[in-house]
């Protein structure tokens, strides 16, 4: 596995002309595409479904497409997400009856999963089901905008959820989400994550290739 990989929202991105912004940030260096499905409902705010996500993959877009679910109920849209070109689902567990099945579903479908959780979600939602997990994706802000500030409380929980990821021995991504920047994505991937969602931070600057540069040099550093 890549040990660090960038994934820009495009929740920040210019949706009048995506499938170019989308192409210019993986021009830039980006790795994922970080899709944020909101459905005014499990969220207050309202954004994109498969057929954006369809529309990207015609326009040419090859990378990873990282499909995060805000909305409630959860299963019936996981189907056409995966027809749409979806690479990974994630959904948040109290948004599904069944946490289990819906992780099945989307792993029926040829597409890894993961589970969201928000700021105040509790770790149990991994009991029993670390078995079926290709992702974790802890919430640094809560869900439903973009261009939050981090809640420095993730911190803590991603050490714990790397710990578990450890004892399970499985190759589980750990991602975050949520005010991840320049100046603090360094901590962030000290506390254990390996995969980072961007939005605002890269798409609100005139020159992705230089943040996300920017954000690689510290990784490494
Ligand atoms: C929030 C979304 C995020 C959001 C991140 O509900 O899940 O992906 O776009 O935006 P920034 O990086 O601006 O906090
Ligand atoms: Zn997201």
């Amino acid at each position: 596995m890549k040990p660090y990989l960038i994934a820009p929202s495009i929740l920040s991105a210019d949706f009048a002309r995506l499938g170019e912004d989308v192409a210019n940030v993986l021009a830039a260096g980006a790795d994922v595409v970080h899709f944020d499905v909101m459905d005014n409902h499990y969220v207050p705010n309202l954004t994109i479904g498969p057929m954006v996500c369809k529309a990207l993959r015609d326009y040419g877009i090859t990378a990873p497409i990282d499909v995060h679910l805000m909305v409630k109920p959860v299963d019936r849209i996981i189907p056409d997400f995966a027809k749409a070109g979806a690479s990974i689902i994630t959904f948040h567990p109290e948004a599904s009856e069944h946490p289990d099945r819906t992780l099945q579903l989307i792993k029926e479908h040829g597409c890894q999963a993961g589970l969201v959780l928000n700021p105040a979600t509790s770790l149990h939602y991994l009991d029993h089901v670390m078995d079926k997990l290709d992702i974790i994706l802890l919430m640094s802000v809560n869900p439903g905008f973009g261009g939050q500030s981090f809640i420095p409380a993730t911190l803590d929980k991603l050490r714990q959820v790397r710990q578990r990821i450890q004892q399970s021995g499985r190759d589980i991504r750990l991602e975050v989400d949520g005010g991840v920047k320049t100046d603090n994505i360094r901590q962030i991937a000290d506390a254990g994550a390996d995969m980072f969602v961007a939005g605002s931070a890269i798409f609100d600057q005139p020159d992705y290739a230089a943040v996300i540069a920017r954000m690689r040099q510290e990784l490494d550093s």
